[in-house]
Order: structure tokens, then sequence, then C-alpha cells
């Protein structure tokens, strides 16, 4: 039996120079969609996928990511003191929920370089990475669906998702064959090859990896294994590739939608749908969206 994953990897030690200024003091995984902040998305979605272990590679000046993972006792005490329940539980439930490591990436030199740095603590079992930045909503969350696919095939699995050519070059591409399964809802793909951020003429397909990805623990020789590529950065686009020499990988165009949080419109558009679906806001934010001169 292929056993279950456990650990979560969350890269978080990018500049964020996209949000600048906002992200000149603080970490662009700490701005906020509605009330918490971009990174505890990612890591509720962890756990409710059956990952309760959570790896986070921070970078200089992400000690708020740290902060805010931990107990609090000022703010707990002050909150049972005030008998402020509902805050109490919020706040208590994000510590309570995990176990949290940091490894440090002292250097900012690619995504396949972050995922390198949590070698030791995922050791020899299959792992997931999370890219905060892609906020994604969805029923069964995106890990679930994606830790359903590896049960059954023991490879690594990476998110999917179809994009207009005027935006395919801003992604992972893949080239890949549609493989049925379990009856198939043609979400299903074998991985034929991979290329990191192509011209849209050199794009294999429209179909773009997307920031969740199981993988196997070989892909730690694969990142060992494989030369700067694009921005003069180790990829991890790259060492999937490298990987796909020895082992299957597959793709999954997984069911639900996806916010790019890290550009300011994606961003505005998370702020906005997951207001209006909140059962304390969003009755009165849709009114709000109506009165307004647009
Ligand atoms: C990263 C990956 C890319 C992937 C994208 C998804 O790029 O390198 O392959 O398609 O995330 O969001 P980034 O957006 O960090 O430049």
């Amino acid at each position: 039996m292929i056993p279950k994953v456990r650990k979560a990897v969350f890269p978080a030690a990018g500049l964020g120079t996209r949000f600048l200024p906002a992200t000149k003091a603080m970490p662009k995984e700490m701005l906020t969609l509605v009330d918490k902040p971009l990174i505890q998305y990612g890591v509720e979605e962890a756990i409710h996928s059956g990952m309760n272990n959570i790896i986070i590679v921070t970078g200089r000046g992400k000690s708020a990511i740290e902060d805010h993972f931990d107990v609090s006792f000022e703010l707990e005490h002050m909150l049972e003191a005030r008998q402020k329940k509902d805050l109490l539980a919020a706040v208590r439930s994000v510590s309570d929920m995990i176990d949290v490591f940091y490894v440090r990436q002292k250097e900012a030199l690619g995504l396949g370089h972050a995922v390198l740095r949590a070698k030791e603590m995922v050791a020899n079992e299959a792992f997931s990475v999370v890219l905060s930045d892609d906020v994604i909503d969805a029923e069964l969350p995106c890990l679930h669906q994606l830790h359903d696919i590896y049960e059954f095939y023991g490879c690594s699995v990476v998110a999917l998702m179809e994009v207009p050519p005027e935006n395919i070059s801003a992604y992972g591409v893949v080239d890949a064959e549609p493989v049925s399964h379990n009856g198939g809802s043609g979400r299903l793909y074998r991985i034929r090859n991979m290329v990191e951020k192509p011209s849209p003429e050199d794009a294999p397909s429209n179909l773009a990896i997307i920031g969740r990805y199981i993988l196997t623990p070989e892909i730690f020789h694969s990142i060992e294994a494989i030369e700067p590529g694009r921005g003069g950065e180790i990829q991890l686009t790259d060492a999937l590739k490298h990987l796909l020499r020895t082992r299957p990988i597959y793709g999954y165009k997984f069911e639900g939608t996806r916010y790019d949080a890290g550009d300011k419109l994606g961003f505005l558009k998370a702020t906005v749908e997951f207001a209006l679906k909140r059962h304390d806001l969003g009755e009165a934010f849709r009114e709000y969206l109506r009165g307004i001169q647009i």
C-alpha cells in the first residue's frame, strides 16, 4: 500500500517584488485575503488533505510568518479575559492544527532550490509543495484531488489548468497525453515533457502547471542534478523534466477556481469573491457593490 502524504512544503522566501511597496517589510505570504493571510489558506488546504506536517522555507524578513503560526500568549490571554470566544477560537485554530517546521533559504535561487532546502525534513517520503500565491477555491481541496491520484499511481502529480495563449509564458507548461482514470472524467494526463515559461510559439500546449505538487523523494536527486535554467534559477519544472527520464509523472486538471493572488488584479478578484462567500460579510458586501457606480 502506498503510504499517505503527511508533509507539505511551503516555499516562502521570495522577494514579492510584484507587491512592492506592501512587501518591503512584510512577507507577501502575509498579504491578507479578507482576514487571513495567503499562506494560511494554503496551510488549511494541506490540513484538509491530511497533511499536518508543515515545512515552511523562509528567507530574511519573514519572521511574521513564524509569529503567525506560533502561540500568542498575550493575545490569547487578552481575548480570554474579554470573553471573545470566537476570536480566541480563530486565533488558536491556527497554532493548534499543525506542526510547523522552518528551514532557511539564504538566497532566492529559484523554486527548485527552495524545495531542496526541505530535503532533510522531508527525508525519504512523498510530500506536497504548495505555492501560496495560487489560492484555490474548491469543494474537495486541490491537494486532496492530487493525493487521490498519487494514492492510485504512486507517482508524482502536478496540478494543471488550461490558460489562454497570451498568458502561457507565465507558467511551467506540459506536453501531455490524456489518460483514462476510473472510468475517467478527462482530467488526468500523463506528462511527456515540460518547459518553464515558454514563449507562446514554443508552448507545447495550453496546459499550465499551477502551484500544487505531490512529489516523490527522487525529486531531490533531480534538483541536485540540474543546472540553473530560466532566469538563472534552479527551476522545479526542470527538475521534474529530469525526473521524467526515470519515473512517470501525472498531471491533473483539478476541479475548482484558482486565483493568482501574487498578481494585483488576481488578488483583488480573490478578495471580492472570498468576501462575497462569507456568511458574516457576504450580504452586506454584495449590497455595497450593487450600490457603487461602475
Ligand atoms: C512557478 C513555477 C511555474 C508554475 C507557477 C504556478 O512560477 O515555476 O512552473 O507554473 O509557479 O503559479 P512563478 O509564478 O513562481 O514564477
